[in-house]
């Protein structure tokens, strides 16, 4: 599967309509575009057409078993893929969408591929907060399966050239409408008896979920080197985000603890022969010997860690680094996502002091 990757560059708050239209065609037809979304860029193809969503699994890599996102711009678009939503979820689409909340719902019979299920009775709804997302999606008139757009296990995209990087000559075309915002994916939920389940944690926050539905238990799942056991999202049991380098990621009581820990891992690496990086906040750039640092935004203000954690990541290959310390941030509002996604891209190799 080698094509031309047509690229069409946008702004962000007033995309060409000219671009939408012709992005729009391609996905009509069958093909794979990729688009900006206010989480990550997105792989889209029309999410009723089988040979166009297998073109996403191909392009990625991705395991036939790990069930994707329907996107849409617009709710009237509900009607056809799942039945009247219930008072407590038009409550979460109300307060979320547009924006980066995935809801799980009993999907229609025959109104997808069964493929973007992966055989699930079950489907993730999103109604992506960018505004290239939503004018392409509504250009297109079609429900759009799309994943993020790396290649599967790699950290997800969150600039045009990260795509392009992973996915050129695998897909028809990419509308490059500059950074993503967010920078991790969306928070995926599902209803079960009387409670919402936090399937992934990601852009919206346990809390900001609780405000918008008093009275109604909100479960987030278990820090994962604590339950290994059973994922309910599909995805959430691979490899995933990894930098190629070996990561170890360090947690514990204390900055110094940790820090102390992180340099003699570092130490050790180095006398084994390895280039070494360090993934740690501005606050504490200046506190480790390595070859390479990288100051993920500000503990302080973890908005700016997941903005920039999936760059940091890519940067560390782009560096050619062999060993990875990285450094926990606190498991509060956004750090749940952003520790989920350090977890997994250390591949279980967490060290805690
Ligand atoms: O922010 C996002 O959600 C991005 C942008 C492009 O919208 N998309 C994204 O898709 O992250 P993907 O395919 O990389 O992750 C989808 C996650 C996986 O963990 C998958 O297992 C879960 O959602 N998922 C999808 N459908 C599901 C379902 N019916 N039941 C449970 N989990 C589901
Ligand atoms: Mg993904």
């Amino acid at each position: 599967m080698t094509t031309e990757t047509k690229v069409w560059k946008v702004s962000a708050e007033a995309p060409s309509r000219e671009a939408l239209i012709e992005a729009a065609a391609l996905l009509r037809d069958g093909q794979t575009v990729a688009f900006p979304t206010e989480t990550v860029y997105g792989l889209g193809a029309d999410a009723r057409n089988t040979e166009a969503v297998a073109d996403i699994f191909a392009a990625k890599g991705r395991p036939s078993d790990n069930p994707l996102i329907v996107h849409i711009a617009d709710r009237s678009q509900l009607e056809e893929l799942v039945a009247p939503p219930e008072e407590a979820v038009l409550r979460l689409l109300d307060a979320f969408w547009p924006g980066p909340l995935t809801v799980v719902l009993p999907v229609k019979s025959g109104a997808l591929s069964p493929l973007v299920t992966a055989g699930l009775s079950t489907v993730g709804l999103r109604m992506p907060g960018h505004p290239v997302a939503l004018a392409l999606i509504a250009a297109s008139g079609c429900p759009i399966a799309a994943p993020s757009a790396n290649r599967s296990g790699r950290p997800s995209p969150t600039t045009a050239a990260h795509v392009l990087g992973d996915l050129a000559g695998r897909i028809a075309g990419i509308v490059d409408g500059g950074e993503a915002g967010v920078g991790l994916e969306s928070t995926v939920v599902e209803f079960a008896g009387d409670a919402l389940y936090i399937l992934r944690p990601g852009g919206v926050t346990a809390g900001q979920l609780r405000e918008a539905l008093p009275g109604i238990p909100v479960i987030e799942p278990q820090a994962e080197h604590r339950e290994p056991d059973a994922p309910r999202a599909p995805g959430m049991k691979y490899a995933h985000y990894a930098p190629r380098g070996t990561m170890v990621l360090v947690q514990g009581e204390s900055d110094e603890l940790v820090h102390a820990c992180m340099q003699r891992e570092l130490d050790e690496a180095r006398a084994r022969g390895e280039r070494t990086g360090v993934l740690t906040y501005a606050e504490h750039a200046d506190r480790f010997r390595a070859d390479y640092v990288v100051p993920c935004g500000r503990m302080d203000a973890l908005e700016t860690v997941a903005h920039g954690l999936y760059a940091a990541l890519r940067e560390f290959d782009e560096a050619g680094i062999g060993f990875i310390a990285a450094e926990a941030c606190p498991e509060e509002g956004l750090g749940a996502a952003i520790m989920n996604r350090l977890r997994k891209a250390a591949g279980g190799r967490i060290l805690t002091v």
